[in-house]
């Protein structure tokens, strides 16, 4: 191993004055770990990538198979076909073996007005979203909680939070989702299975591509959030191999927002802006 600057105050500190003996340099490292990221498009590609690049072997999913292959050929690792919301298909994917790590990134949105909203459409985003993370739960929970422990990390949003017209069941969802990993994290948490999501901001993605395509509407969320600005997909990364990793060990139950500030801030009016 090469010494970096510095390598030998942290080598003496991981030794001689932590009561611990954590090696804190191996806190991100998920080497020997398994991962399965299901939804292997968009925001769960950079997952997959980042997963792998830290060590774990990668299992890539989706309905999609361009997205699966393509996820799991470029983590070096295995890619299956797995569509969420049929339990037969999630069970057996469990019977494989439970990974240490499951992120599902899955999820859709129909944009219209509660009023608008055709039942079909209710129950294609509520069977996706909702009862699809409950049967990934489901099925790996205890088959995670067998094996002595694990990271079980979903993909929430802003939404679960501050809504806009047109996100109201995809809200409902995202919020419910929160509940439900809560919820897993007590029944599982003594068997050492952690449940966390992540909550992002707006990220340039297919799943928001008919917002962008709209200059008024993507502009206006490009000036919402703190940073002022999209999100990319990459950026979403970090997070997962935070919450995946040694560094989280005392985290479940918990709602990390990515959002670049977005629910931190109100947004609407800065009064020592320049007016014109
Ligand atoms: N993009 C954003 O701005 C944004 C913001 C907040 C939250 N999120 C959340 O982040 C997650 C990922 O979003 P994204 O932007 O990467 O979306 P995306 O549409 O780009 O990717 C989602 C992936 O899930 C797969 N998928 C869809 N239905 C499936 C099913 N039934 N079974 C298996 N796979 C299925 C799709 O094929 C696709 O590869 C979602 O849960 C989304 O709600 C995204």
């Amino acid at each position: 191993m090469t010494e970096q600057p510095g390598a030998a105050a942290s080598g003496g500190l991981e030794g001689a004055e932590n009561p611990f003996t954590t090696p804190y340099r191996a806190l991100f490292d998920l080497t020997g770990k398994s991962a399965v990221v299901i939804g292997a498009g968009g925001i769960g590609r950079e997952v997959a990538l980042a997963l792998a690049a830290h060590g774990a072997s990668v299992t890539a999913a989706d309905v999609d198979e361009a997205a699966a292959m393509g996820t799991g050929g470029a983590c070096e690792g295995r890619w299956t076909t797995l569509d969420v919301t049929d339990a037969d298909q999630v069970g057996a994917l469990a019977a494989q073996g439970a990974p240490d790590v499951l992120v599902t990134t899955v999820g859709i949105n129909v944009r219209k007005r509660l009023a608008d909203y055709a039942d079909d459409e209710f129950d294609r985003v509520v069977r996706v979203n909702l009862r699809g993370a409950f049967t990934l739960i489901r099925a790996f929970g205890p088959a995670m909680a067998a094996r002595g422990g694990g990271s079980f990390i979903a993909f929430s949003s802003i939404r679960a939070s501050v809504v806009e017209p047109g996100q109201g069941i995809y809200a409902a969802t995202k919020a419910g989702l929160q509940q439900m990993l809560r919820t897993a994290a007590a029944e599982f948490g003594p068997a050492g299975v952690r449940f966390n999501a992540i909550a992002p901001g707006v990220v340039e993605t297919e799943l928001t591509r008919q917002i962008r395509d709209d200059p008024a509407w993507g502009n206006a969320y490009a000036t919402k959030s703190a940073l002022a600005r999209w999100a990319r997909a990459d950026e979403m990364a970090g997070a997962a191999v935070f919450l995946a990793s040694d560094a989280a060990s005392y985290v479940t139950g918990s709602v990390l927002h990515v959002d670049g500030g977005w629910t931190a801030v109100d947004g609407r009016f800065d009064p020592f802006a320049p007016r014109s």
